[in-house]
């Protein structure tokens, strides 16, 4: 298993590119599936969530073409035969956004089978918003041996109101919707970039949809979509990374690549921290810290409010911000899965239900730490950048789902993080743990 070796204390110094979203491109690869006809996706990001939605896609019988670098991180889908509507549990259990095919799926064959994604590292996530507004298009729903199966001649429009809101929900009944029979009003939809995203996909296929980014969504069924061409937006959580990292480390960083109009609850945050960000030109923003942070709170909400996946991250700057910071996580039960190897690294924060409550600033030290989730790592990687010493994190496969190539980034503006093989697994334990104290 890879890990990271990072010795903090540089200031992060010149300009750090951002990819596509993860998050949209992977609801906008589902899409794919509506039709017969090639879509071509630009600006993929080359993240192992990527990987493994082609692999799915494969696994139905579609054609993924996945190219990188010079071939502009593009991907070219043609779902012309899907020969098993299935996604296979090997797959569901290591990405829960596998049940983004389920509204997809129904719509073009009339049959989903799609693994029940299981327990998650941040809490249940269920998908009962998925199947009830699916239900309420005419599918009838069977469970059986861990399977969903959704079956439907044709799916016909409705009124859904979530009870929730939920993000791959809205876009998964979204999918459903474009291709069924009448009018679909979708009520308390999520207001994401990414259901804009994969909106703005659909209409280029030739579905009739109003209101995406809104509470409101309205579809007017077609009976066809062709092939479209579609650029993946900037990834916004990869944009408030690299923000905050150039916030912790004292330093002076353009974010480049990025889209500013989906960052404002995080800048605001921050400057409320007392960082400094400025907008140079349409789509870069320049940070600048000189180390004097201040405490803020933050309440993690739906967009366009502070996003939860943007919270470990806050928490590992909170932590060298003067004062106490409040942190709240409302989307999310079970996601403070960062806060104790923060502690182990020097950290004073405690966790009362949905509530972490950070004393600052404590000065961060070394250590050995574990990642658990996507944004958890995200967190220790930040931490790592400005404790004393080197430090190693284990499991960085998590990192990997979501964030492309983070460490050659962050080395490209002075970060000192290596990635190695498998450290410990080869008996040079002793080697690493002397690297650590050094
Ligand atoms: C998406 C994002 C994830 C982000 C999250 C919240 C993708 C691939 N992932 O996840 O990075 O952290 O939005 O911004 O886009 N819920 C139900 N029933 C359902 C669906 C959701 O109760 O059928 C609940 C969840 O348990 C959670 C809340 O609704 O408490 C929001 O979840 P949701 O927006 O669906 O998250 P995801 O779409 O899975």
């Amino acid at each position: 298993m890879d890990k990271f070796v990072i010795r903090g204390g540089n200031p992060l110094l010149g300009t750090i590119r951002v990819s596509g979203a993860k998050n949209s491109a992977l609801p906008c690869m589902a899409a794919a599936i509506l039709t017969e006809d090639e879509v071509v996706l630009e600006n993929i990001p080359q993240v192992r969530d990527i990987e493994t939605e082609r692999k799915l896609l494969v696994s139905m019988g579609a054609e993924v073409e996945l190219g990188y670098g010079r071939a502009q991180h593009r991907t070219t889908i043609s779902c012309r035969v899907l020969s098993d509507p299935t996604a296979k549990y090997e797959i569901v259990k290591t990405m829960r956004a596998s049940s983004l095919v389920l509204g997809p799926l129904v719509a073009r064959c009339g049959l989903a089978r799609v693994a029940l994604p299981g327990g998650c590292a941040i809490g249940d996530r269920p998908i009962d918003l998925h199947l009830k507004g699916l239900e309420l298009m005419g599918a009838t729903i069977l469970q059986e041996h861990g399977y969903l199966e959704a079956r439907a001649e044709r799916l016909h429009g409705a009124h859904i109101v979530f009870d929730k809101i939920t993000v791959t929900g809205t876009e998964d009944l979204l999918m459903a919707a474009v291709l069924a029979e009448g009018e679909t009003l979708m009520e308390n939809c999520a207001r994401e970039p990414e259901v804009v995203d994969v909106a703005a996909l659909l209409v280029a296929m030739g579905a009739n949809i109003q209101g995406a980014g809104t509470s409101t969504i309205r579809v007017k069924g077609v009976t066809k979509l062709h092939g479209a061409r579609h650029r993946i937006h900037a990834d916004r959580i990869e944009a408030g990374t690299f923000l905050v990292a150039g916030a912790i480390t004292g330093g002076d960083l353009v974010v480049a690549n990025c889209q500013p109009s989906h960052l404002s609850a995080i800048i605001a945050k921050l400057e409320a921290c007392g960082v400094r960000i400025t907008a140079m030109g349409t789509d870069s923003l320049r940070v600048r810290s000189e180390g004097n942070l201040r405490a803020n709170d933050i309440s993690t909400e739906e967009y366009p409010g502070f996003p939860t996946d943007m919270q470990a991250q806050y928490m590992a700057l909170a932590t060298q911000a003067e004062g106490t910071t409040t942190v709240v996580e409302n989307i999310f039960e079970n996601r403070f899965m960062h806060v104790g190897e923060l502690v182990r690294m020097g950290a004073n924060v405690k966790v009362d239900g949905r509530t972490a409550t950070v004393r600052g600033k404590t000065p961060l030290s070394s250590a050995v730490v574990m990642c658990s989730d996507l944004r958890a790592s995200a967190s220790l990687v930040l931490a790592a950048l400005v404790a004393d010493g080197e430090s190693i994190l284990d499991r960085v496969y998590h990192i990997d789902r979501g964030y492309e190539r983070i460490e050659e980034k962050l080395r490209g503006v002075g970060a000192q993080i290596r990635r190695m093989g498998d450290l410990f697994g080869s008996g040079k334990r002793e080697v690493a743990l002397e690297a650590q104290v050094s």
